[in-house]
């Protein structure tokens, strides 16, 4: 596995290697089973993979603290070896970030929706970031999961509406046996923490039960979801179509159910598509 922390080293790397498909998948790190996926599924499909770690500075507000969001670069390292990654790319901000940058807006009105309700600008700092990712590795496919829906759709428009000839590919969403859905804020939960935390699939699941049991009501499964999740601190409870526009019922094969919450100062997000 090559390393590299330079941009133009990676770049002129790649750059020998174009006979070859690219496959791409952007992380900020603290690998777990859910990153393990999307490279697996990189490394049944494309010739070369990539794996970017960067913590991206834009994408977090000024009140999220950045300095403690977990960094594990050696187990990573190692993840990525296991994993059979063929190039890891962990560039400095300083390799990513110009003194004057031109900026990305995401369309505001699927932007400053539910994840951009809590977090305004978040998706504008996402999208500017993958952009300049996927400059520099110029993959043929970039991999993303559906755990971050609203990331995946912002990135999916991001690559139609500026022409890139980049497929995405979406990639189910790994969870713990007891459903919690893997993620790298996982590492914040007490015991106590992951109990509550439970409950998110949990209430998800139900609400696929009553849809398939003939609810089709999004109001009355917005509130059963909400009554399951009585004991945490809910930011939203949405249901939208792939388009993340709101719906009044359920669009069969055209529906993503969303979940946010706070366990203690953890948030938390879910999501089932139907
Ligand atoms: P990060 O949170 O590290 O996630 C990297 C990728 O892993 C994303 O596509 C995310 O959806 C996927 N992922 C996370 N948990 C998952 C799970 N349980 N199952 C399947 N896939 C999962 O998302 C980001 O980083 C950043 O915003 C990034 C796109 C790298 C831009 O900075």
């Amino acid at each position: 596995m090559k390393i590299f922390y330079n941009t133009k080293d990676i770049q002129t790397y790649l750059a020998t290697q174009n006979s070859q498909s690219i496959g791409f998948v952007p992380t900020m790190g603290a690998l777990h089973e859910g990153h393990i996926s999307l490279i697996a599924t990189a490394r049944q499909k494309c010739h070369i993979v990539v794996v970017s770690i960067f913590i991206n500075p834009t994408q977090f507000l000024a009140s999220e603290d950045i300095e403690k969001y977990p960094s594990k670069l050696l187990a990573d390292e190692k993840i990525c070896r296991l994993a059979k990654v063929d190039v890891l790319f962990v560039p400095t901000v300083s390799q990513i970030y110009h003194k004057l940058e031109t900026k990305l807006l995401a369309p505001s009105s699927k932007a400053y929706i539910l994840e951009g309700i809590d977090r305004p600008g978040h998706f504008d700092g996402v999208l500017q970031v993958v952009l300049k990712l996927f400059h520099i590795v110029r993959p043929d496919f970039a991999f993303f999961g559906k755990k971050d829906a609203q990331q995946l759709y912002l990135v999916q428009n991001m690559v139609e509406t500026y022409f890139l000839d980049i497929t995405i590919v979406p990639c189910e969403t790994v969870r713990e046996t007891t459903g919690l859905a893997k993620s790298s804020r996982n590492s914040y939960l007490s015991s106590d923490d992951r109990t509550k935390a439970d409950q998110i699939s949990k209430s998800l699941k139900t609400a696929v039960k009553k849809v398939q049991a003939g609810e089709h009501s999004t109001e009355l499964l917005k509130s059963i979801i909400k009554e399951k999740l009585a004991n945490l601190s809910i930011c939203y409870v949405e249901i939208v179509d792939k388009q993340f526009d709101s719906i009044d019922t359920i669009k069969p094969n055209d529906t993503i159910i969303l979940v946010a919450v706070h366990v203690g100062k953890t948030r938390l997000i879910d999501n089932i598509w139907l």
